[in-house]
């Protein structure tokens, strides 16, 4: 059992390949209202959670309620793939915009994982070369993220991994 330590009041982004099970280590580990899922965002803004064409509405409106809640002196986190820098960026700068930490939690667990819950699910089904694509620009990112500036980074390597850690949250 390995404890993450995160500050009581941070912004906590998971970054992971679809599948790697970030929803349901959000759901084990967070409250109900702390985070904040760009595919919830997704459905609220078009009526359909795998719309990637209401990505950009559905980040604006994330940011929005995120910010509202870091206002509030209120944990987030954002469930998200984040494996991209450019999205990465958005995030450390609005934990910036409210004085608070960012902090990531990397689900790196081997692609043959993602890919077979991604084969399991029935709530969505992408190629598996998207899946990949998203394994890579999270192995050639997992460097850079404190440059990036997240202040705490936790790295879970295997689905073991994820499955045994908790948070503990500091104050
Ligand atoms: N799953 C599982 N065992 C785990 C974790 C996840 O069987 N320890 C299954 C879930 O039940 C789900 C699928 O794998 O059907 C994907 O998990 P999820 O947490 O939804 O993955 P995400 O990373 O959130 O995927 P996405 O980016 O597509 O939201
Ligand atoms: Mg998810």
């Amino acid at each position: 059992m390995s404890e993450l330590a995160i500050p009581e009041l941070c912004l906590v982004v998971l970054v992971g390949a679809s599948g790697s099970g970030k929803s349901t280590f959000a759901a084990r580990n967070f409250g109900r209202f702390e985070t904040l899922s760009s595919d919830t965002f997704r459905g609220m803004v078009s009526n359909d959670e795998n719309s990637q064409e209401a990505s950009e509405a559905a980040f604006e409106a994330l940011n929005f309620v995120a910010g509202k809640r870091l206002e509030a002196g209120l944990l987030t986190v954002i469930d998200a793939t984040s494996v991209q820098t450019e999205a990465r960026r958005q995030l450390v700068s609005l934990a910036r915009a409210h004085d608070v930490l960012p902090v990531a939690i990397v689900l790196d667990v081997p692609l043959a994982v993602s890919l077979a819950h991604n084969a399991l699910r029935t709530d969505r089904s992408l190629e598996p070369r998207v899946i990949k694509r998203q394994q890579d620009q999270l192995r050639r990112s997992a460097r850079n993220l404190g440059r990036e500036g997240f202040r705490r980074i936790h790295t879970l390597g295997s689905m073991a991994e994820v499955d045994a850690a908790s948070i503990r949250r500091e104050p």
